[in-house]
């Protein structure tokens, strides 16, 4: 069930300092929503919060790392603090890494699952836990990725999260369904943010033009106002799934079925990452 009119409602976004959880946020503020934003980087925060506020919403910010112990519940505690409230949580907070297996030491890859996955679901389980105590209803997000689905080499630790994280929603979907919660997992595809700098600086790879890869196809490159927009949609109107591209969407479950028929691409897209690796080694 829709939480109906967004007016005056209230959502908390983690990774709201930048890329789709800005661009979240700023769709919700045209909604008439609340924010609570949280990320690390007070300055970041401060600018979208004032781009918000412009709007003529109230906004929180909370300096925060998402993978701190009691994260989730000090998030959640400001939130009620300032509001009163909540109804809308996006744990979006998350970052990539591309990087062969073999050469990830297991303590980034724990990092990533603790980020990516241990954090976005504590804030939707104990956000869950509050909306039942006080019998309201509300609707939980978490930003996956269409590698979720599939997965590309130098990917596995990156899309192992996503994949979690969208098993996670599902089952809690109707977990909570009973109790008037609605949970939807979100699933962009590229998307033109700081993502691929982050990552190609976390992997050790030159961070000069990795805005978004140059062999990603160009249409299926999008801004993250696209993202927010369908988040958007979801709220008013509740699904499993939220998906920008119908085109990668078929195409995941193609690959589902017959991932032998993707071998070819992985194949390029592996040799492709061990040569940027390669240069940045220097060799
Ligand atoms: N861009 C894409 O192509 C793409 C595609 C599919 C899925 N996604 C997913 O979309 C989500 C948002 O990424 P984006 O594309 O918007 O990238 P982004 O611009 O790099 O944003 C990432 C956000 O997460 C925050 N964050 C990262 N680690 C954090 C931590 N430990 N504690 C608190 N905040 C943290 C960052 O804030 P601070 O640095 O200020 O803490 C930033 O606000 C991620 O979960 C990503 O996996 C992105």
């Amino acid at each position: 069930m829709a939480v109906g009119n967004l007016q005056g409602k209230v959502a908390v976004i983690t990774g709201g300092s930048s890329g789709i959880g800005a661009a979240t946020a700023r769709a919700l503020a045209a909604e008439g929503m609340d924010l609570v934003l949280a990320a690390r980087r007070a300055d970041r925060l401060t600018a979208v919060a004032q781009s918000i506020r412009a709007m003529g919403r109230r906004v929180e910010t909370v300096e925060i790392d998402v993978a701190a112990p009691n994260a989730s519940n000090a998030l959640l505690d400001a939130a009620e603090r300032a509001f009163g409230r909540f109804d809308v949580v996006f744990a979006n907070a998350g970052y990539g890494m591309e990087r062969a297996h073999h050469d990830t030491p297991e303590s980034d890859l724990r990092h990533m699952f603790e980020v990516n996955f241990f954090a976005s679901t504590d804030l939707i389980t104990q956000a869950a836990k509050r909306l039942i105590a006080a019998d309201r209803k509300g609707h939980l997000l978490m930003c996956s990725s269409c590698l979720a689905k599939f997965t590309l080499p130098y990917y596995g630790a990156y899309a192992a999260t996503k994949a979690a994280q969208g098993m996670m929603c599902r089952a809690m979907r109707f977990e909570l369904e009973p109790h008037g919660i609605e949970v939807s997992s979100v699933h962009p595809v590229t998307t033109v943010t700081e993502f691929f700098e982050q990552s190609a600086a976390r992997s050790g790879l030159h961070a000069s033009d990795r805005k978004v890869p140059d062999h990603a196809p160009k249409f299926f490159v999008q801004p993250p106002e696209r993202v927010a927009k369908a988040i958007v949609r979801c709220l008013h109107r509740p699904r499993s799934e939220v998906w920008t591209s119908l085109a990668v969407r078929l195409a995941a479950g193609f690959i589902t079925a017959f991932p032998g028929l993707f071998d070819g691409a992985c194949r390029r897209e592996a040799a492709r990452s061990r040569m940027a690796h390669q240069r940045a080694k220097g060799h």
